[in-house]
């Protein structure tokens, strides 16, 4: 979507927009500034801070226009214009900072071609200069370029495609179209959380049900694909290992077998890959797991393995080897890709592991983003639950944001 953003206005068009971005939010900031309003900063393009002694007024003007802006502490008030900004919107904000609600007057031509940004960060040099992105800018135009794209592409609408695991559904349209829904789709991710009772409840419920599925205690879905739930585990348990005194165990086991996110979400985490061999048939091979858990035993941060694995067997040892592995000392990883052929059998929490993703995107129906990703939510055994992702700006815990009600009672923060 971003792409086909820039071929559609190409560079003047970008370019068109972002002046008008500018000269709003300067608009915006000297009819402030003319009501004796300061500002933290000089320079500014999009966005402006505010020091106002009357926070709480400001913000209850603005909330009764449904407008957001951002608290950063006790007396400052963030305001950023974007290209969805209109001018009906200028005066609403403005009118912020008045001491009645009356429209106020202003001039947006009076500040267009002088901008509030240091000289040095004028931008001289071409831009978008290859040609996909000075043709297509009329609606029909990039309607048969995005079509003439749609032709040379080997999808599901012409054929089966060899890719992995997410071919073995397919989303129906209907699960398609509450992305267009605007009440889904253009909620601020920072939007007070009072605001957001809907995604709450479906956020809520949503952990509840994975937790269900899973056989585990707790869940983030903050991953935004398998791979990335990969990480946010593997960082889950690292953060796990740190806790007890064990910073150094950072030897993850991977199969052969293994999808190749494993071992390079392993080696961004941190971590040293060890690879496992594998039988004639595709197994796990129990001996070399032995040897090597042994042999790693005093670094040995866990394993990471998928069931039914990459070569689609159910091995009858993936008991087994989550026990070895628990053994000596480490944590059993399961990529949940192949979720769907667990689903109402078994269970990861029933077979001994500790954490793992699932892709929405395939076990269930969520739309895919480009070429795979979609949404890889993670769960995880009690024990791994106060290190589950937090968010640094909310000063949120991983605990206090997803822990089910069982756990409270063990995590009292939460
Ligand atoms: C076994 C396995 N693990 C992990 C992944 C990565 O998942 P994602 O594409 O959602 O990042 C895939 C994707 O095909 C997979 O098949």
């Amino acid at each position: 979507m971003a792409a086909m953003y820039a071929v559609y206005h190409g560079p003047k068009g970008l370019k068109a927009i972002a002046e008008r971005i500018a000269v709003y939010a300067q608009t915006v900031a000297a009819e402030i500034e003319a009501r004796g309003f300061e500002l933290v900063s000089e320079y500014f393009f999009d966005t402006i801070v505010v020091k106002a002694a009357n926070v709480a007024t400001i913000r209850a003007k603005a909330e009764a226009q449904k407008i957001n802006f951002r608290y950063l502490g006790e007396d400052l008030v963030g305001i950023s214009i974007d290209e969805t900004i209109i001018v009906e919107d200028l005066f609403d904000i403005i009118n912020c900072f008045e001491n009645d609600t009356d429209p106020v007057a202003f001039d947006i031509n009076a500040d267009a071609g002088t901008y509030r940004l240091p000289e040095s960060l004028i931008r001289k040099s071409p831009y978008l200069t290859h040609a996909v992105f000075n043709t297509h800018h009329s609606e029909s135009q990039m309607m048969r370029y995005i079509k003439y794209l749609e032709n040379k592409d080997l999808s599901l609408n012409t054929s089966m495609i060899s890719l992995g695991s997410c071919t073995m559904k397919l989303n129906a349209a209907t699960q398609m179209i509450p992305l267009s829904w605007s009440h889904w789709a253009n909620i601020h991710p920072f939007v007070p959380v009072e605001q957001a009772g809907g995604y709450k409840e479906l956020v809520d419920n949503l952990s509840k049900y994975l937790c269900e599925i899973t056989a585990f205690d707790a869940c983030s879905l903050q991953p935004n694909s398998g791979a990335q739930g990969e990480y946010a585990g593997l960082l889950t348990i690292k953060a796990y290992h740190e806790a007890q005194g064990n910073p150094h165990r950072n030897v993850m086991l991977i199969p052969i077998s293994a999808h190749g996110t494993n071992p390079a979400s392993a080696v961004m985490a941190g971590m040293k890959v060890v690879v496992v061999k594998a039988l004639e048939n595709g197994y796990i091979d129990v001996e070399d797991l032995k040897a090597k858990a042994g042999q790693y035993a005093e670094n040995l941060a866990g394993i990471m393995i998928t069931y039914p694995s990459t070569y689609g067997v159910y091995e009858e040892t993936v008991k087994e080897i989550n026990q070895i592995v628990h053994d000596h000392g480490g944590q059993v990883y399961m990529d949940g890709a192949n979720m769907n052929a667990q689903v109402g059998l078994t269970a990861p929490g029933l077979i001994g592991a500790d954490v793992c993703h699932l892709n929405l995107h395939k076990t269930f129906a969520i739309p895919h983003g480009g070429g795979g990703p979609g949404m890889g939510p993670i769960c995880v055994k009690a024990h791994l639950a106060q290190y589950l992702p937090g968010h640094v700006f909310q000063g949120i815990t991983g605990c206090s944001m997803r822990c089910l009600q069982r756990l409270t009672a063990q995590h009292p923060s939460c």
